[in-house]
Formats: structure tokens, sequence, C-alpha cells
């Protein structure tokens, strides 16, 4: 397979979907599609697919489609849902706990290993499969555990310290849905910035424009 760090960041951020769809597909007992009807199915013309999927060596036949179970399973490898790279969360309020509860990491390439917060009175309670631990037990627990990912559920204001130390504890990867803009000034890292508040915005603007039609 080729290195995938040159694909451009709009294809990058389409291939979830494509995963989600071809696994629908697979449950639908579908094995074989077409890159129009795959078009047709996620509202993409089938030549941005073939684009999209050329990107990374192609993995249609001229006349035959896609196998869907290996395309799933390809695009699976790229986006690197094989891994279980160990992630671990800070803070374990109400967003927190609803992370920690409703998202299947496992599925998305990451182990939720630990659950961090700074609220002494939550400590030792229980949140899923773990427990919530002291977030002054962070370096201890990073040593010996070596998470890779941290999903930042605090408030800004006590972003930019715990960010600091998880950098000094090789913590280079972030879902980072506090509102703190993590700075590119650390280098080599990468970060994955949630607004929940934009994706209502851009709702808003459509909102706008099909109620001012009318
Ligand atoms: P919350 O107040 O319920 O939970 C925050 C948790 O962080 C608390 O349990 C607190 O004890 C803990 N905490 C604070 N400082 C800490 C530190 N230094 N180390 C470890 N734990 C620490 O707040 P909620 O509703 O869970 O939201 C969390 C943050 O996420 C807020 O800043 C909020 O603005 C933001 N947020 C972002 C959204 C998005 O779409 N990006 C959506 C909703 C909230």
């Amino acid at each position: 397979m080729p290195k995938n760090s040159n694909i451009s960041n709009p294809v990058i951020r389409r291939l979830p979907r494509y995963y989600r769809f071809l696994g629908e597909l697979a449950k639908q007992g579908i094995s074989k599609i077409s890159s129009r009807e795959l078009s047709e199915k996620m509202k993409l013309t089938a030549s941005q697919i073939r684009q999209d999927l050329n990107c990374f060596g192609g993995f249609g036949q001229q006349g035959y489609g896609y196998n869907v179970a290996e395309l799933r399973c390809e695009i699976g490898k790229i986006l690197g849902v094989d891994k279980g790279r160990k992630a671990i969360l800070i803070g374990a309020g109400n967003l927190g706990t609803a992370l920690a509860m409703h998202i299947n990491f496992e599925k998305s390439g990451c182990k939720l290993v630990g659950i961090f917060d700074s609220n002494k009175s939550i400590e030792n309670n229980p949140l899923g499969d773990l427990t919530i631990t002291d977030i002054s037990k962070l370096e201890e627990f990073c040593k010996k555990h070596n998470p890779e990912i941290a999903v930042l559920c605090i408030p800004k204001s006590a972003t930019k310290d715990i960010v600091d130390r998880l950098i000094a504890l090789n913590i280079r990867c972030f879902w980072n849905f506090s509102h703190y803009d993590i700075n590119i000034d650390y280098g080599n890292i990468i970060v994955e910035n949630v607004h929940l508040g934009d994706s209502l915005l851009t709702l808003s603007y459509g909102v706008n424009n099909l109620l001012s039609e009318e």
C-alpha cells in the first residue's frame, strides 16, 4: 500500500464516510458495487469517487466495480482502524462521560485505557470499563502504559497546562473538544478539533437560506 501522507485533507475527510457506507452495504449482503451506484448512495459524483480511491492506488476493476469487503478493508487499513492505539481521556464531566460511554473507540483504531479528572470527589468512580484516576497520577500512568492519544474534555482554561504535560509525556495526538486552540508551535503533533457548535452554525446557515427563500 502506498504511503498516505500526501493525501489531501478533503479526501481524508471523506474516507470515514466511505468506510461507514461500505460497512452498511456489507451488512445488507451487497458484495459488489459500481462507482455509479456508490455515488448515488453517497451523493457524490462517480468521478469524485474514482478520483478519491485512485489516491490510494484505486481498488476497482473496469467493468466490475468494487468488491465491497475488500474496499472497506483497504480503507480501514488506511484509516488505521486495526491499530488499537492506546488513548486516555482527560475530563470526566458531562462531555467526557458521554464520550466514554457512547463512542466505540476500538472501532476507530483506539483503545481507551485511562480516564483522568481533577475532581477528587469522583476519583475511583467507575466510567464504562474503567475507573476515574486523579490527574495527579497522569505522569505515573503514562510512563507505565505509554498512551499515544489524548481526548480532551476539559475547560479551555485548564487545557494549555494539560497539553504541556501530555507533550512532555510524548503524547502527540489530540482529539480536542476543549475550546483551546492547541498551538502548532509544539511541532510534530496532530490535532483533530471538534466543535459541535460549528456544525450547528453550518446548519443555521442552511436554515437561513432555506427559510428566507419562502
Ligand atoms: P464539565 O464541567 O461537566 O466537565 C469538565 C471536567 O473537567 C470536570 O469533571 C472537571 O473536574 C474536569 N477538569 C477541569 N480541569 C481539569 C484538569 N486540569 N485536569 C483534569 N480534569 C479537569 O464540562 P463539560 O460539559 O463536560 O465540557 C467540557 C469542556 O468541553 C468545556 O470546556 C466545554 O466548553 C467543552 N465543550 C465542547 C464541545 C465541543 O463541541 N467541542 C461541546 C460541549 C462542551
